[in-house]
């Protein structure tokens, strides 16, 4: 077990860092006592103390020193500040994980004086349910301890592969974003069986049913998803008639160009960017 004996800080107990906490004790990834949260408020805290039995602090500094993996789970802009505040303090043994969206790993590397492992990491919303799916960068100090240390932390909401950073704006565009295509393709699908007399609750019910179960499918078999349309798809059958007026419509182009303006739009926030 990579997690075994080490200690996890995360730094800010808000949505993010709540999930990553529920995740980790909840899986049994690690003991409540290997675990704590720092955040600047004490009433955030109070309630991820009584919620989840871990301990917690209201400095970042404390945590820093314990922690064998600090996770900075700040919003981007609050980066700066906090990495100035604990970067003096860190050492090659702990391991710095990011989750800002955007930050690049050389700005966290610059506030440390030593060689201390960064990795960079892209999660999402899912995660609050232990269904995120996360990538991860290695930073130029990180290796594969650092890299069995993230997947450990991360599987505990999800999935989580590993790309180079340079990659991170595409998973952003894909995975990132992603959760909003699809909520946006369970509404139409079940608008599309409301129009065509199914009671709109029976609707969403099995509108994100349907898409929780292709998705399974995909993971469950390995096969290509091309596969498993030509294996539900009977010739002259309701499934032709359904697949062909997606393609008519472009449904398939407009997905491709969604994750790609995602991905740019991901590049230029990243160069400071606003409009
Ligand atoms: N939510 C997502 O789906 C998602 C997906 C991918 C990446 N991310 C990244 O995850 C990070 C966290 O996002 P989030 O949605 O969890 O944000 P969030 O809910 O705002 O959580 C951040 C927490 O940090 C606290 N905080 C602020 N300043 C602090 C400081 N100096 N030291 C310690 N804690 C401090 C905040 O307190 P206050 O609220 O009182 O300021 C808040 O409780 C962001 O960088 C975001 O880019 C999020």
């Amino acid at each position: 077990m990579p997690l075994t004996g080490l200690k996890v800080g995360l730094i800010g107990g808000g949505a993010m860092g709540e999930a990553l906490a529920t995740g980790l004790v909840k899986s049994g990834a690690i003991p409540q006592t290997d675990l704590v949260v720092s955040d600047v408020s004490a009433e955030r805290l109070r309630w991820l103390e009584e919620t989840l039995g871990i301990r917690t602090f209201q400095e970042n500094r404390p945590l820093a020193n314990k922690a064998d993996i600090v996770v900075l789970a700040v919003k981007p802009d609050v980066v700066a500040p906090v990495m100035e505040e604990i970067g003096p303090i860190l050492h090659p043994g702990q391991t710095v994980v990011s989750i800002a969206a955007g930050v690049p790993i050389s700005i966290i590397e610059k506030h440390i004086p030593r060689p201390v492992p960064v990795v960079r990491v892209m999660p999402n919303t899912p995660c609050l349910i232990g269904e995120g799916a996360s990538a991860y960068a290695l930073g130029s100090h990180a290796g594969s301890r650092d890299a069995a240390r993230v997947e450990a932390v991360f599987t505990s909401v999800g999935r989580t592969v590993a790309v180079e950073e340079s990659l991170l704006d595409a998973v952003t565009g894909l995975s990132g974003s992603g959760p909003a295509y699809v909520y946006m393709m369970v509404e139409a699908l079940a608008d599309g069986a409301v129009k065509m007399g199914l009671p709109r609750e029976t609707a969403l019910l099995l509108s994100a049913q349907t898409v929780l179960g292709a998705a399974k499918m995909v993971l469950a078999t390995g096969k290509h998803p091309a596969e498993l349309k030509d294996r539900v798809t009977t010739p002259g059958g309701t499934t032709a008639a359904g697949l062909f007026v997606l393609e008519q419509r472009g449904v398939r182009a407009a997905l491709i160009e969604a994750v790609s303006a995602a991905t740019e739009r991901s590049q230029e926030l990243s160069k400071g960017k606003k409009t």
